[in-house]
């Protein structure tokens, strides 16, 4: 697959044309409530929108766009470094894959294989010198963990979240994750809401301070607690031994009318101030300009979910690798028009209101 050139844009017009009827792969992924993916599903799974009104996905999308960047330019020129160090690995931007799972939401088996969007989102985010987090849904189990194969298949990390399961079960899945090579694990909290584990028999739960402090010390690996939409929750998190937390409303799936993530990211920052943790967002992220404004107000690093499905499903690995390339290409660019030659240097003076 790696060997097939392709422009980002093949591999759009490819995922167009694989995902009729599920995606209109606009050029714009804004959750705009008169998209063709939103909607009220009325029962029906949901499909690859927001849940109900879709407005958390559209927030999403709405609290990056209102941020302006302060362009700053006469000073010494140089070129951008984004080199980011996450859990003991060296990637070349603070950007990764999120962990998206669940085929079925985007057409099934017949637009990609979970095994094969799996391998090509953890490939192709490798060769953009990054990795992918995969995550977990009703079709996996201990022993069908196509995520963790496809990490353990490229010998090169990613990360594990698992969905809140019964405590001993995702103690199992931490166990399989050492031995696979993960880079670090963790639990999409916001996850005890899926109809889709429950219905598939596969329960889930919300989770106390003391269930993710047992999930700490359960494993070697740093743990990470995806799902965090209030301060409240992150400091629960950091106290009970999470080393990374993830500010997202699961690309607005799980709650309808939550804020932006951006929206509610300075708070959770603020908050987490004298803490020594990592501080991840996702949501409505499309490009490196909407990076640096994640970075600006107060993110280590980011996540992308939709983008990447459809990289994937457009252009395999390769889609990934171009989609994370475009990523990181527009990042360097929005750093350097607003003067910032280093990730460190990244601070919120870059907001404009
Ligand atoms: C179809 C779909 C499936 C997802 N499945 C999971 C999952 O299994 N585990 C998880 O932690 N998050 C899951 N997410 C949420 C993503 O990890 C991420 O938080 C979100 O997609 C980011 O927003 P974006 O799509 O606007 O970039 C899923 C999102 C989508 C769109």
């Amino acid at each position: 697959m790696s060997s097939v050139v392709m422009t980002l844009e093949e591999v759009r017009n490819k995922a167009k044309e694989k995902l009729k009827g599920v995606c209109m792969v606009y050029k714009d992924c804004d959750g705009n409530p008169t998209r063709f993916c939103q909607g009220q599903h009325y029962g029906r799974p949901l499909g690859f929108g927001g849940i109900g009104s879709g407005a958390s996905f559209h927030n999403n999308w709405l609290a990056l766009r209102k941020i302006k960047l302060k362009m700053k330019l006469v000073e010494t020129h140089f070129e951008p470094d984004t080199t980011f160090h996450f859990f003991g690995k060296d990637l070349s931007m603070p950007i990764m894959g999120a962990s998206v799972t669940g085929v079925n939401s985007f057409g099934g088996e017949n637009v990609i294989a979970e095994r094969e969007f799996c391998q090509a989102t953890v490939c192709g985010c490798i060769e953009a010198g990054t990795i992918a987090w995969r995550g977990d849904t009703y079709t996996y189990s201990l022993e069908n963990s196509y995520g963790l194969d496809a990490i353990k298949e490229a010998k090169a990390g990613g990360v594990k979240i698992v969905k809140p399961r019964e405590q001993n079960v995702i103690i199992e899945f931490f166990k399989k994750a050492e031995e696979y090579g993960v880079t670090a694990v963790g639990v999409d909290t916001d996850g005890c809401g899926s109809y889709m584990m429950t219905k598939h028999n596969k329960p889930v739960f919300k989770k106390t301070s003391d269930d993710i402090r047992e999930l700490v010390n359960s494993t070697a690996l740093p743990v990470i607690v995806k799902g965090i939409m209030c301060a409240e929750d992150a400091l629960e998190a950091v106290n009970a031994g999470a080393l990374a937390i993830v500010v997202s409303n699961h690309g607005g799936r799980v709650l309808d009318h939550t804020p932006g993530t951006a929206d509610v990211l300075p708070e959770i920052v603020e908050a987490l101030k004298d803490k020594n943790v990592m501080i991840v967002a996702d949501g409505g992220i499309r490009t490196g300009y909407d990076v640096l404004k994640m970075l600006a107000l107060g993110a280590d690093a980011v996540l992308i979910g939709r983008d990447i499905v459809r990289a994937a499903i457009g252009g395999g690995s390769v889609g990934v690798r171009l989609q994370m390339d475009y990523l990181r290409e527009t990042l360097k660019k929005a750093m350097k028009m607003t003067g910032f030659s280093s990730l460190a240097e990244i601070t919120s003076e870059v907001i404009e209101v």
